[in-house]
């Protein structure tokens, strides 16, 4: 049995990053998503009160864009949000958000959770399991089996019929030791590869990432319907 020093027993500290630098441009003329309001808190607020309230969270890093900043700030300022510590320029595309974030950070967390700002209703469990299982394995990020059949398409015309059983639709927060997702990040932006998540990046690397449970809840707010559905999963959540 391997000893358990004093040292690997203690939990490892972790900074969040929230990219918020997003246009929004799903959401058509609704406007900015961040600012929509769910049952009289806007989208971003919600979000900051799951990450304010996590005991495995230390400190939130906010990369926005220029003309939201004071916006963001205002708003952590009058609903007590105390561990933001930074509200950062984000960047032309997430991952360079994300980049500006983690080296906002210099390397001061053992754990960089990376989560969309545009993902209010993540649970405490959530960030709990994917904290330890990224300070136990160095990544995790949680996921839900799809429920759709996935068709492989080309020009309208189906190619094949994905076998569902092993596809899972992957939320945030995607967690990860500083250092792995530091050079991850900066190689994905150096070679201009193009990636729709952070753990992608970390793959690239052929590094193992592990899937914890997430919950269909944990939806991302990006078209106008997911308003509706976001006043029903608050309506629910708040009734438990
Ligand atoms: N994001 C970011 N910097 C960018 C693009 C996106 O920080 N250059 C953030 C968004 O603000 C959001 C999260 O990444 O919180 C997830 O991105 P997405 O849902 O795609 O948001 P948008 O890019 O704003 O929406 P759209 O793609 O519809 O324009
Ligand atoms: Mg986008």
């Amino acid at each position: 049995m391997p000893r358990v020093t004093k040292n690997e027993n203690r939990r490892k500290s972790c900074v969040a990053i929230l990219p918020a630098a997003g246009s929004s441009s799903r959401m058509k003329a609704v406007g900015n998503k961040l600012f929509c309001e769910i049952c009289g808190t806007s989208v971003i607020v919600l979000t900051l009160k799951a990450l304010q309230k996590s005991p495995f969270i230390d400190e939130i890093i906010i990369p926005t864009r220029e003309d939201m900043i004071d916006d963001i700030k205002n708003l952590v300022r009058q609903n007590n949000i105390t561990k933001v510590s930074a509200v950062i320029p984000g960047g032309k595309t997430r991952t360079e958000s994300v980049l500006n974030g983690v080296l906002h950070a210099k390397g001061r967390f053992d754990l960089v959770a990376i989560h969309d700002a545009a993902r209010p209703f993540v649970s405490q469990e959530i960030i709990e399991k994917t904290v330890l299982a990224a300070s136990r394995f160095n990544a995790a990020a949680p996921g839900v089996p799809v429920k759709d059949t996935i068709k492989d398409a080309e020009g309208g015309i189906i190619k094949k019929t994905v076998p569902r059983d092993t596809l899972f639709g992957i939320q945030t927060p995607q967690i990860f030791d500083t250092d792995i997702i530091t050079s991850a990040l900066v190689k994905a932006t150096r070679d201009n590869t193009p990636i729709t998540d952070d753990c992608s990046a970390v793959e690239s690397l052929g590094m193992r990432v592990i899937i914890t449970n997430g919950d269909y809840f944990n939806i991302k707010i990006t078209t106008p319907e997911d308003l509706i559905f976001g006043e029903a999963i608050y309506n629910a959540l708040n009734r438990r």
